[in-house]
This record gives structure tokens, sequence and C-alpha cells, in this order.
């Protein structure tokens, strides 16, 4: 008998973390890339499900200090950890909610974000079909919801060592942990176990228990997804990062593999799932009656910032990455790489940055980011990331990517409140936790955004 979801999330801390895919600023873009004309993040109704101690919620309010926030959770216990985090953090804007979604009923209108991360394959079918039923009905007619979800056909390899696993486990072998290195001893060398068996040991105990072990564990096709979301009166509009729509860079047997479905982009997706091993997306979701333009007006690309992922084959799309890269690491308004290009056709540029986002070697979000990469003379976390620093809980970096550190380094992190300058800050340092290189450690944190 499995042990029931609030019972697990009451009595274990689930280590949460901030989520980039389910981040607005990129999911917007994602759904103007199919036609919808979302609001803006900074002016908009923001829902997330299933948001535990609101570490990935908590952030994306004091970005947006003009939008209203509202997370829920099963868990009473992550719900008191959220609303403790946002008072530290002085955040207004945010409400959390210990209720279960089948029971919750919204007031004040519809929401322009819903999100639901790490939420659908964990959750038993009742739950999974009121998360649709609730986007449905509870997004405003221009809104998106962002729900990600495990795959099938990567994540179906697991099960044959989870059941191990738990059978050793039943054979008095204790946690999840020491039944996976005992069957590890035992496995062939060789076998395409041990590369399950050896990600599953780097997760950790914290993670494994709600994670591959965890009471519910419902990977689903894309083609459930798809069809479970219309049939309750939701559209796909794809990834909420666009360049994820597709594995990266496909090998010519992946390329062979696809050709045979070039007409049918569901069956495309499929193939390319299964051919890649693909065991994780985050796709978009409108109402099924949302207005969708049939093209998107290449003027449009201008309305949104860009920074560089990987350098592209093509000459000309490198002289664009290059431009971009000049700016680096901001993330940039187009007009800006126009600038640093003279003598281009804006409309040729817009065309290559819209396939360029589509093949994820250019990262969009729907508006700018700059910042300064070097320390500043008094350095100061903002009271979110300072709670989380004393809490020894990941901080959140300026592109929404949470940043984990080793038991030492927290007692520097949480002495960054400003009150110390460089050469204080390295005499506590090398005082607290020798081991730590101090200055290129403080380096490394300005250039993530973790001082503004
Ligand atoms: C796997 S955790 C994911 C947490 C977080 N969203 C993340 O991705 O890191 C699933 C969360 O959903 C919550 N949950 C499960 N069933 C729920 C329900 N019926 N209503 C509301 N929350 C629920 C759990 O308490 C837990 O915090």
């Amino acid at each position: 008998m499995p042990i029931p979801i609030q019972e697990l999330y009451e009595t274990r801390i689930y280590p949460a973390m901030s989520h980039p895919l389910s981040d607005p600023a990129v999911s917007a873009v994602a759904a103007m890339l199919g036609g919808l004309a979302v609001r803006h993040p900074a002016a908009a109704r923001i829902l997330e499900i299933g948001c535990c101690s609101g570490l990935n919620l908590i952030p994306l309010a004091l970005r947006w200090p003009g939008s209203r926030f509202i997370g829920i959770d099963l868990s009473g216990s992550a719900i008191a950890t959220a609303r403790e985090l946002a008072g530290a953090a002085g955040v207004v804007n945010i409400e959390f909610h210990a209720v279960d979604l089948r029971d919750f009923k919204p007031a004040g209108g519809g929401f322009d974000f819903i999100i639901a991360h790490g939420f659908l394959s964990w959750v038993p079918a009742d739950v999974q079909a009121a998360l649709f039923a609730f986007c449905r009905g509870n997004l405003t007619p221009t809104g998106i919801a962002t729900i990600s979800f495990n795959l099938e056909c990567g994540w179906r390899p697991r099960f044959p060592v989870i059941e191990k696993a738990r059978a050793i486990q039943q054979a008095g072998a204790g946690d999840e942990m020491s039944a996976l290195a005992i069957l590890r001893s035992v496995t062939e060398p060789g076998s395409p176990e041990l590369a399950i068996i050896d990600d599953m040991l780097a997760k950790g105990p914290a993670i494994l228990a709600f994670d591959d072990f965890g009471p519910i564990n419902d990977p689903w096709p894309l083609d459930r997804f798809v069809q479970t979301a219309a049939a309750a009166g939701l559209r796909w509009l794809g990834e909420s990062h666009p360049g994820n729509n597709l594995p990266q860079n496909p090998d010519a047997r992946t390329l062979e593999k696809l050709r045979g479905h070039s007409t049918d982009l569901l069956a495309f997706y499929l193939a390319a799932d299964a051919t890649a091993g693909r065991a994780f997306r985050s796709s978009v979701l409108c109402r099924e009656d949302a207005r969708l333009a049939e093209r998107v007006a290449w003027e449009q690309v201008f309305e949104w910032s860009v920074r560089g992922a990987f350098l592209p084959s093509s000459s000309e799309d490198q002289r664009i990455f290059q431009a971009i890269a000049s700016a680096a690491p901001a993330s940039v308004p187009l007009d800006v790489v126009v600038a640093a290009m003279p003598g281009c056709d804006r409309r040729d540029v817009a065309r290559r940055v819209g396939e360029g986002i589509q093949r994820g070697w250019i990262l969009p979000r729907i508006e700018p980011v700059c910042f300064d990469v070097e320390p500043p003379p008094r350095p100061a976390l903002n009271p979110f990331r300072l709670e989380c620093a004393r809490r020894r809980l990941p901080l959140v970096d300026i592109w929404h990517q949470p940043c984990s550190f080793p038991a030492g380094h927290y007692a520097v992190l949480a002495a960054m409140d400003g009150s110390r300058d460089l050469c204080g800050l390295a005499a506590f340092s090398k005082r607290h936790c020798p081991e730590l290189a101090f200055e290129p450690w403080l380096r490394h944190l300005a250039g993530r955004g973790l001082f503004t």
C-alpha cells in the first residue's frame, strides 16, 4: 500500500527549489510564438499549484511587484514555511493556502499564468483530472498553464530498477540508498541499468523518496498529455522553453528516424522523444477557445530580449550570435543586437532569431535582464536570499536557476547583509570557511546576478 501523498509531504521535507522551465518570462514567449496575446507577467495574476515552500513563486513575486501571486499546496507544513519565507523577504503581493487542489475555489477572477511543476506525474488520477479541469475553468481567455510531467519513454526503464531496489529493501536493506548500493554491487558490468542506478544514487536520499520512489510515479507520453488536455478544453502550445520542443543537436540517426514524421507535428515530437530517451517535458496549454494568430508577425521578435545558449553552425547565424554575446551575460532587446550589426536587414535578423529561438541557440525572454558582474563594495543579498542562506536553502539566481552550496559556504552567504566590505567579508570567510577560495567564488556569485 503506497504511503498517502499528504503524509509523505507532511512528515518529510521536500527539497524545494526554483524551476526555470516554469518562469513566465520565458513561457510568455512560448505562448506568443503559438499566436497567443498573453499578458505581460509584470501585470498579471499568477497561481502555482503544488508550490511547496514557495521557493519557486516568491522570487517571481519579488521580480514583479505589480502582479498578484497565489501558491497552494496540500502540505500545511510546506505552506507554513512558504509564509515565513515570504514574511522574511517582505513580499506583500503573494498569498499561500494549504488546500487540496480539488477543493480550491479561488476568488478574484481568472489567472494569466498557472504553474504546476513536478505535480502531474506525482498525484493520483482524480487529482490529474482536477488539474486539467481547474486550468480550463480558471485561465483567462489569454492565460497559459505551464505543466511539467515525466515522459514515459525515458522514465519507463527506471521501473525494473525501482522494483528490484524495493525487493531488496523489503528483504531488510533499510533505505532506498542502501538498497540501490546493494543492487549496484550485483548488477552485471555493462548493463544499462548501471547508469540508472548511478543517476538515482546521485540524486541522494532527500529527493529519491519523492522522485523515483514516490508513492505515485506516473510518466505520460506526450500524445496522452495533449489529448487529455484537449478533452478538458485546453490546447497544447508546445514547450515552455521554445528551444526544448526537440532534443538539441539531434544526430544523423535521430534525424533519419524523424524524417518519416515530418508532416504530423505530434508524431514527429513523439518519435523525437522516443529516439532521445527523453524523460521530461514542461508544456504550455491555453484555453481551446483562445484566439490564436495564424502566424507571428516578424516585428514581434523585437518585443523580446535575447541571450546566447550555444554557437550555431551557419556563419550568418554566428554573426548574430556574436552580436548577442557582446552584451553577455545580459539578455538584451533585439534592437540592441541589431545596433551591433551595421548594415543588417532587420527582417532577416528577426527571421533568423525566431529560428534560433526554436532551435535553442538563442534564449528569449519577455523582458531584458541587465546586471553588474562585478561584486559590489559591500556585498548584500536581498532579504529573501539572505533568509534562504540562513536556512541553508538553494539561492535563486537572476535567471531563476537554483544555486545550492556546500554546508560551509552558507555561513559566508548569511554574512552578506551589506554590513561588511570586501576585506571584512574575506576575513570572515577565512575564519568560518577556510577551504573556500573566496575571491573567485564571490565573482561567480556576482556573475549569477545574486547581488541584484
Ligand atoms: C513533487 S512535489 C513538487 C513541488 C514543487 N512544485 C517542485 O516542483 O519542486 C509535489 C507537491 O504537490 C503537493 N500536492 C500533492 N497533491 C496535492 C493536491 N491534491 N493539492 C495540492 N497540492 C498537492 C505536494 O504536497 C507537494 O508539495
